[in-house]
């Protein structure tokens, strides 16, 4: 389980102290597909980052199988190892090519040049991007950036799988396809957060959950 217990989180706007979670509580299951909706400035992507370490909590704890993650430098040994997250806006570093993107995860992670390579090209092929691996990003599409953003959040087979708004700029079809991608990839992932605007998509996954103000999240059926 991926406990979130009696959490706040702080935010400061303009001087003043906004209080963006209030004891926000909840509980992900394993081996559940988890679609996050809500509208924009609830907190969709703070949730997300605070699950995945890149924030800390005000106060209250999130738990991992129990144990809570607190020291900075245990929060980064774990973020490599365990997550795999695919950001708003696909970050992909423009100087490296799509398989380089792919392959910086895996040396941080401290596998040898040759073996990253091999992981990465499969993870590209699992996302069937493998033909633009030699590209740099601003030689690829919208679709295709987030596909190599997949790539790169799989690759090292994460157990907590955090997507935010991986359709977000696509047409359609090309959204439609990214989805069945992504349908896949969240049954391989113990933990799978998806945060979306698009409803159709959220109906794909076993649930859908409204992030409301202050921080319930309130099951839709
Ligand atoms: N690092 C930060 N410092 C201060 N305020 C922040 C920070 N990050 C986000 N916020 C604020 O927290 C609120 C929630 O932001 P968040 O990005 O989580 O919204 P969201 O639900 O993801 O919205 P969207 O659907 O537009 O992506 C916003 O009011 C935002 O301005
Ligand atoms: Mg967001």
């Amino acid at each position: 389980m991926i406990e979130i217990v009696q959490l706040k989180k702080v935010i400061i706007q303009a001087d003043t102290e906004i209080p963006l979670f209030d004891n926000m509580n909840f509980a992900f299951q394993r081996h559940t597909s988890y679609a996050i909706v809500g509208p924009s400035g609830v907190g969709k992507t703070m949730l997300l980052s605070l699950i995945a370490g890149l924030e800390k909590p005000s106060s209250g704890q999130i738990l991992f199988d129990k144990k809570s993650i607190d020291s900075v430098s245990d929060i980064t040994e774990f973020r490599r190892q365990h997550i795999g997250i695919v950001f708003q806006n696909s970050n992909l570093c423009e100087e490296f090519t799509a398989l380089e993107n792919v392959m910086l995860p895996c040396l941080l992670n401290g596998l040898n040049l040759e073996l990253a390579r091999q992981e990465s090209e499969q993870a590209l092929e699992v996302c069937r991007i493998a033909n633009k691996k030699n590209s740099f990003p601003d030689q690829l599409s919208g679709g295709e950036k987030q596909r190599v953003a997949l790539a790169r959040a799989i690759v090292k087979k994460p157990k907590i799988l955090l997507l935010d708004e991986p359709t977000g700029s696509l047409d359609p079809k090309t959204g439609i396809q990214i989805a069945d991608l992504i349908l896949q990839l969240s049954k391989n992932s113990e933990y799978f957060i998806l945060v979306t605007h698009n409803i159709e998509l959220a109906r794909r996954f076993d649930y859908i959950y409204e992030l409301k103000p202050g921080g319930n999240l309130e099951k839709l059926d």
